[in-house]
């Protein structure tokens, strides 16, 4: 069997990619991946129980400096920003240079940049009278939101919807491509390069 690529996965909230990661970990279906470390933005994120949970070594890490010695102490070779809610340092992103991805929840480049985060994205969304919107799985640069994109689906907006009733159908979009762009990100990091 050839040798599982180590992940750490970052997180600031509720931390359901997270959970969808470790599943599909458990399950097979990321069969060459291994979570060994869940970094969190704040200490009340439910996303750390989940990682304790499933026996992954956890760390609150609210400093970049901080983020940076959990990162390589932990080994990781990709970093999956899973719901994580704070900007990386210039540092970070050249230490894991193509290395780091992120999912976002709409069709970059629409609602994504400083300020389109989480439940706005929805909101702003909704507001503009859009018909579809989606998740998107990127390469981290050192822009917002602006890095490589790996895979994009589409989701539908429907009459009625609010921003939450849009959110969790995106979030379940979000819970499959992001499993689907991290092994991309292996796939890549295995033959050297983007
Ligand atoms: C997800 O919708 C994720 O795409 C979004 O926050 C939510 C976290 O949910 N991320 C961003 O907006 C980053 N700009 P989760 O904690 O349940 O995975």
């Amino acid at each position: 069997m050839s040798e599982k690529t180590k992940v750490a996965v970052l997180v600031s909230g509720g931390g359901t990619n997270l959970q969808a990661l470790i599943d599909k970990v458990a399950d097979g279906q990321l069969d060459d991946v291994e979570i060994v470390r869940v970094i969190s933005s704040r200490e009340d994120a439910f996303a750390l129980t989940r990682a304790e949970k499933a026996g992954i070594t956890t760390a609150v890490a609210r400093e970049q400096q901080e983020v940076l010695k959990e990162l390589k102490a932990s080994g990781a070779e990709i970093v999956v920003l899973a719901g994580y809610m704070r900007v990386l340092s210039p540092e970070i992103i050249a230490e894991y240079r193509d290395r780091i991805i992120n999912i976002h929840p709409s069709l970059i480049p629409k609602y994504c940049g400083k300020g389109f985060y989480g439940m706005r994205v929805h909101k702003a969304v909704i507001e503009a009278g859009e018909k579809e919107s989606g998740a998107t799985v990127h390469y981290v640069d050192e822009g917002v939101d602006t890095g490589a994109i790996i895979l994009q689906e589409k989701v539908p907006v429907l009459d009625g919807d609010t921003p939450e009733t849009l959110a969790a159908r995106v979030l379940e979009t979000e819970h499959e491509i992001l499993a689907r762009g991290l092994e991309r990100a292996v796939d890549n990091l295995k033959k050297g390069g983007k």
